[in-house]
């Protein structure tokens, strides 16, 4: 298969590079998702950040992924700090993605993250208080995916804030994409 210099990764023989590109990202973007906020923290330093890309990856022991780009503040705080802990967001909250696309205004005397009530989880890494469910996780392996690096993380705490039944925010249930 040719590489294209333009288009990432390899072209099937016989596709034209410009539509094949685009059908690639629209296949990609069929993949069903959710849609988390993940909380980092490296010694004083915190952050929480939009990602979809997550998932459970080993049940003995409970381990849990999430790949996150190399250019994001969070990426260096998880890096650093070994932590994250993954927020399951109440589907009536969907305004609350936007608000993390960029590195956040902490407020330690709330303490807030862009306005919104946090505490800190177990190992340190941020919890909205709003979730409705949450995830503490140490960084046990790290893999280079390209402009993303995956990190797995094993499960060390986890709790309900919210009734059980509280649906949790999906990417279908936004306009967004990302990725693809
Ligand atoms: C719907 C949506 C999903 C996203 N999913 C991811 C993701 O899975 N991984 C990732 O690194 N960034 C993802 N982002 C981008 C981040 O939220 C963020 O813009 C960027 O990585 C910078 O984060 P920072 O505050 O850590 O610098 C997503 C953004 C949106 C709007």
């Amino acid at each position: 298969m040719p590489v294209h210099e333009e288009i990432v990764g390899p072209i099937p023989d016989g596709r034209d590079p410009d539509e094949y590109d685009k059908l690639r990202r629209r296949v990609l973007w069929s993949m069903p998702y959710g849609l988390y906020v993940v909380g980092a923290r490296a010694g004083e330093r915190r952050n929480a950040m939009t990602l979809n890309f997550a998932t459970q990856v080993a049940t003995a022991p409970k381990m849990v992924a999430i790949s996150v780009w190399k250019e994001a503040l969070t990426h260096e705080l998880v890096r650093e700090g070994r932590v994250f802990a993954l927020n399951l967001i109440d589907r009536e909250d969907r305004a609350i993605v936007r608000k993390f696309v960029k590195p956040v205004e902490v407020d330690e005397s709330g303490p807030t993250l862009n306005g919104f009530p946090f505490h800190d989880g177990p190992t340190g890494a941020p919890v909205l208080d709003g979730a409705v469910a949450w995830l503490d996780c140490a960084v046990r392996h790290e893999l280079d995916c390209g402009d993303h690096t995956l990190f797995a993380g094993e499960v060390l705490d986890c709790g309900f804030q919210k009734p059980e039944d509280s649906p949790v925010l999906r990417m279908e249930d936004t306009r967004m994409n990302y990725g693809g």
